[in-house]
C-alpha cells in the first residue's frame, strides 16, 4: 500500500539525518504523481538557523530535479505521537502541494495521522494572495 511504502522510505531516510545538535532525527518521503519517490532527512548546522528540515530537503530535491506534481508525503520521527511538521515546512508544502495532497505523519511505532494539505495548513498565504488585492 502506498502509505506503508512511503512511511517505510521515510524511516529509512531518517537514518541519514545529520542532527548532532538536537539529536532529533526526521525522515521524509515524497511521492510524485508519476511515481518517483524523493527522500529527505534533516540536516543541521553549527549555526543553528541554517538547519533544513527533512520535509524541505525532500521537496527541494524533487523541485530541483524538475518534479513539481506530488501525490503524497510521509514524515517520520521518534516521537510519542505522530510527528508534527514545523510552520516553515507547512508553508513550503503549501507552495507545491494541492489542497487534497495526502500527508502521512508517523512515528517509529507507526502511529500515523493522515491529513490533506488543506487540513495541515488551513487559510494559508499563497501565490494568489499576491495579486488578489
Ligand atoms: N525537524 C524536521 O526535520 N522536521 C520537522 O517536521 C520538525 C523538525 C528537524 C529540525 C531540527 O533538525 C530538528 O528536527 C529539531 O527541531
Amino acid at each position: 500500500m502506498m502509505q506503508e511504502k512511503l512511511i517505510k522510505a521515510a524511516k529509512q531516510a531518517r537514518k541519514s539525518a545529520y542532527a548532532p545538535y538536537s539529536n532529533f532525527k526526521v525522515g521524509a518521503a515524497l511521492l510524485t504523481t508519476s511515481g518517483e519517490i524523493f527522500t529527505g532527512s534533516n540536516i543541521e548546522n553549527a549555526a543553528y538557523p541554517v538547519t533544513c528540515c527533512a520535509e524541505r530537503v525532500a521537496i527541494f530535491k524533487a523541485i530541483s530535479e524538475g518534479f513539481s506534481d506530488f501525490e503524497a508525503i510521509a514524515v517520520v520521527a521518534d516521537t510519542k505521537e505522530a510527528v508534527s511538521p514545523c510552520g516553515s515546512c507547512r508553508q513550503v508544502m503549501s507552495e507545491f502541494f494541492q489542497k487534497h495532497t495526502s500527508i502521512f505523519l508517523s512515528n517509529l511505532q507507526d502511529r500515523t495521522i493522515t491529513l490533506t494539505m488543506e487540513e495541515l495548513l488551513p487559510y494559508s498565504f499563497h501565490k494568489e494572495n499576491l495579486i488578489d488585492k
